[in-house]
């Protein structure tokens, strides 16, 4: 939520900076703009509400210089305006910040009755402001003690055009990752951009700071202790972050799935005993065979995605599992027991709830386990052990191929405890063998992707639709209900089938479509009941199914492959990301940046 990014070196920042805000774009996107220090020493300021391009597009030849920061915004204080864009000015100083200032207001007004002039409404601009108002001789130490006086979460960059030999970072609750380059350097809020100036990067903790020349680099802490910092390897190459060959992110990504599943897979699967390796746990077999019960939490689809992982838990390993959103989680008090094993769910590893639920948790002495798609990221560096996703950049607002990466994951969990447990060597097999065909069968719905743009052009037409499923098929109808409302904007609420006609029924009729998950399970004659009451008050139905159910109920089904039962959700979500997808290009949306929404909400 929001991108910062900056740069200290020989070139002209400009392009640099360019480049990177598009590249952080997906983290907000309703306001731009970037600062450097000109040859002559004076700052050049260029901000405006609108998109990235907009604003670069809109740089006077002459804007040029070194260093300079930028930044991508989500609001969060103050409406988009060009005057709330970042950067925020005060004197020679100039900030860009990712995060919220909770003690805003009290530090606007002492500033305010210190005669200072406020130019936007942000929370940012006091740190601005603190910062050209510190009487220290060193930028960093301007910045440290500016940081000092505020409560809140950051990201921040910071130039001084006086003090053009330096940029200022520092990082609280939003991530800050420096990049190694020769005789240059380079920060930003995340990788993305900087692939292609760098592979050697460096994540600064919460609480850190930076102070970057163009020759290097040192940190330390808000109360001025040094640290001491391993760069580490980026491998992800910058063709990652173009969709060539596909009209948009999201499309590529959901065409990324079969290899992202193979990539979860790969390695992990012990043809010997029929079990999951997973090195990254850091649990002992004594540890997973005391635990009693495990609860999953995250947010929005890597919730849901944890209440297929719950399912998945309690069907192979029988330890009871459930999952929570984070955000309710970290405010409700809750017990945290020694023998429950938690599992944080999160493809960016930065989300703020859950990053603040499993700090809780660790607190209260909790295990905690990551899912997480971020090799580095904050979620994955608090959590005791865990699972990388290995699923590559996500850079589409709506997550699809990491929402069905985590529930290949969540499957070699329970595999993983199950056969400490209890789940027999033939049911490994079985498992193991419905998970190597998992990529295979995703091509096969991906080449119906024809048949659900049809399905979806009809749908698009509607007022909203229900999604339903039964137990396994119910997150998988919540997943579906959200991607239809993210993207193609369009109401969609999720119910357990038989929880239909205890009141939404009352909303069944010919304008509202119903989009059924009907596994081949046992519940398939339940499921198909259901489907005849919506139809007996005539309701149009949507079936995503492994066997065409009556034409009476529907002709309109996708036909999705038949893997084991406890396997068949990650296949049903599938056709449902599609149906959304084309779903919305047929409203003429923006599909990859939603309005009102940013990845990673790094904000309560
Ligand atoms: C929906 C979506 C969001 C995220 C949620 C958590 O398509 O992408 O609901 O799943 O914001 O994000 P992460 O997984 O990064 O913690």
């Amino acid at each position: 939520m929001c991108g910062i990014v900056a740069y200290i070196g020989p070139q002209d920042a400009v392009p640099i900076l360019a480049e990177g805000l598009q590249r952080l774009e997906y983290r907000g996107y309703d306001s731009a703009g970037l600062a450097v220090v000109g040859r002559g020493g004076e700052l050049k300021v260029r901000k405006a509400k609108g998109r990235v391009h907009e604003c670069v597009d809109a740089l006077p030849a002459r804007f040029k210089g070194s260093p300079g920061i930028g930044h991508t915004r989500w609001a969060t204080h103050g409406e988009p305006t060009d005057a709330n864009a970042h950067p925020h000015v005060s004197g020679t100083v100039a900030v860009v910040h990712n995060g919220i200032i909770e003690n805003a207001e009290e530090l606007r007004a002492k500033l305010t009755a210190d005669g200072v002039e406020f130019s936007s409404e942000t929370d940012s601009e006091v740190l601005a402001h603190l910062i050209a108002r510190s009487g220290a001789a060193e930028l960093e130490e301007a910045v440290r003690q500016a940081l000092t006086a505020i409560v809140g979460t950051y990201g921040i960059a910071v130039v001084d055009s006086a003090r053009p030999d330096r940029v200022v970072v520092a990082r609280n609750g939003s991530p800050v990752v420096l990049g190694i380059g020769d005789k240059e350097m380079y920060a930003a809020s995340d990788v993305a951009a900087l692939v292609g100036h760098t592979r050697q990067v460096v994540h600064l903790d919460d609480g850190e700071l930076a102070v970057v020349h163009a020759g290097g680099f040192r940190t330390f802490t808000l109360d001025a202790r040094a640290t001491a910092k391993q760069p580490a390897d980026i491998e992800i190459d910058a063709a990652s972050y173009d969709h060539t060959g596909h009209e948009h992110f999201m499309a590529k990504e959901i065409h990324e799935q079969p290899e992202a599943v193979e990539r979860a897979l790969r390695g992990r699967l012990d043809p010997r005993f029929h079990t999951a390796h997973l090195g990254g746990l850091n649990l002992e077999p004594r540890e997973a065979r005391a635990i009693r019960r495990v609860k999953i939490i995250g947010c929005g689809s890597a919730y849901y995605s944890g209440q297929i992982g719950a399912q998945l838990i309690e069907e192979l390993a029988r330890i009871p599992a459930d999952a929570e959103p984070a955000s309710e989680f970290r405010y409700r008090n809750p017990v945290v027991e020694p023998d429950t094993l938690y599992v944080a769910v999160s493809q960016s590893g930065e989300t703020y709830d859950t990053l603040a639920a499993v700090q809780e948790l660790r607190r209260k002495g909790g295990r905690v386990l990551g899912l997480v798609n971020v090799v580095g990221s904050a979620i994955a560096r608090e959590c005791d052990g865990g699972i990388y996703l290995h699923a590559g950049p996500e850079i589409s607002v709506a997550s699809t191929k990491t929402f069905t990466s985590t529930c290949v994951a969540f499957a070699l969990l329970a595999l993983h405890l199950g056969r400490i447990r209890d789940l027999s060597p033939s049911d490994g097999r079985r498992i193991a063998a419905g998970l190597r065909a998992l990529p295979g069968q995703i091509r096969e719905i991906l080449a119906r992707e024809e048949h659900i743009a049809s399905l979806a052009q009809e749908l698009s037409r509607s007022p909203g639709a229900f999604f339903i499923g039964r137990v396994r098929g119910y997150p998988v109808a919540r997943e579906g209900a959200q991607k239809l409302k993210e993207i193609a904007y369009l109401h969609a609420e999720a119910y357990p089938a038989s929880e239909l006609k205890h009141g939404p029924l009352a909303l069944v009729g010919p304008d509202l479509p119903t989009v059924a998950v009907l596994p081949d399970d046992d519940l398939a004659g339940k499921n198909l009941a259901t489907l005849g009451e919506i139809r007996a008050r005539r309701g149009p139905v949507v079936a995503v199914a492994h066997t065409a159910p009556d034409p009476k109920i529907t002709e309109n089904v996708v036909l999705v492959p038949k893997n084991e039962p406890e396997l068949d959700p990650i296949l049903l979500g599938v056709p449902l990301q599609l149906l959304a997808y084309h779903a919305a290009i047929a409203l003429g949306h923006d599909i990859d940046k939603p309005r009102n929404l940013a990845k990673s909400v790094t904000v309560e």
